[in-house]
């Protein structure tokens, strides 16, 4: 049986893991926080002392990663060897290094079959940069968000600090283009909109007007 897919891609700071989670939460389908896998290769990395450019290695970590994936209500839940990380890779440090281990061709197919296995039934909210382009093209409802590049960092602010996460709003900001740059500019998979996405620009929204706009697109086709 074919499950249907919604992926929502864009940016750090747009949204796409509020508005997935709420979108998981309407229509009981599962999550695929696609980001957080790349940044538990990150932290691995980091913990075992492997260069974030050692192609040969990090592609045999994100293989054979023993992770386990749970949804609390309001955030993704992600454990490692029976360990909580949830909150751990979340620090830029570990956000800028997944962002680089995400440049290498080796990770990006290592991770390929992980992410295409959280696809069943009854459907699946895909949220990453690269799930409407490359990881699901068929999916039936394709959204990318945006919003403006000091909005964005806001946001990222503010949800680092409610994790008890200290940061510095400048520095932040900094890194958020460091980021976007990076992910726009690779070889494999770069940021963009699929050619059949909807662009949904969150600058001026709040989360909830998102989420009316997109229960609406996935009404119109028949999905929810
Ligand atoms: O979305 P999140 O901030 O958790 O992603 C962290 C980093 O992982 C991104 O900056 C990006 O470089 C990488 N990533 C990716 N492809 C995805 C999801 C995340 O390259 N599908």
């Amino acid at each position: 049986m074919r499950a249907p897919t919604i992926t929502i891609d864009g940016p750090g700071g747009t949204g796409k893991g509020t508005l997935a989670l709420r979108m998981t939460r309407r229509t009981g389908w599962h999550l695929l926080d696609s980001g957080a896998l790349y940044r538990v290769v990150a932290y691995q990395a980091r913990r075992l002392g492997i260069a974030l450019d050692a192609a040969v290695e990090l592609a045999t970590i994100a293989a054979a990663l023993p992770l386990e994936f749970g949804g609390a209500e309001d955030r993704v839940q992600v454990w490692l060897e029976g360990q909580d990380l949830s909150d751990e890779i979340r620090r830029e440090a570990i956000g800028d290094a997944a962002s680089k281990v995400g440049a290498l061709p080796a990770v990006r197919a290592a991770l390929l079959a992980r992410q295409r296995e959280f696809l069943r039934p009854p459907g699946l909210v895909a949220d990453g940069r690269d799930m409407g382009t490359v990881v699901f093209p068929a999916a039936e409802l394709k959204i990318y968000l945006t919003a403006s590049p000091e909005v964005r960092a806001e946001r990222r602010y503010k949800q680092l600090k409610q994790k008890g996460i200290d940061v510095n709003l400048a520095r932040l900001s900094e890194d958020i283009s460091t980021r976007d740059r990076r992910d726009e500019q690779r070889d494999v998979s770069p940021l963009q909109p699929a050619s059949d996405a909807i662009i949904l620009d969150t600058t001026a929204l709040d989360i909830a007007t998102v989420e009316e706009s997109v229960k609406a697109l996935a009404q119109a086709r028949g999905l929810v």
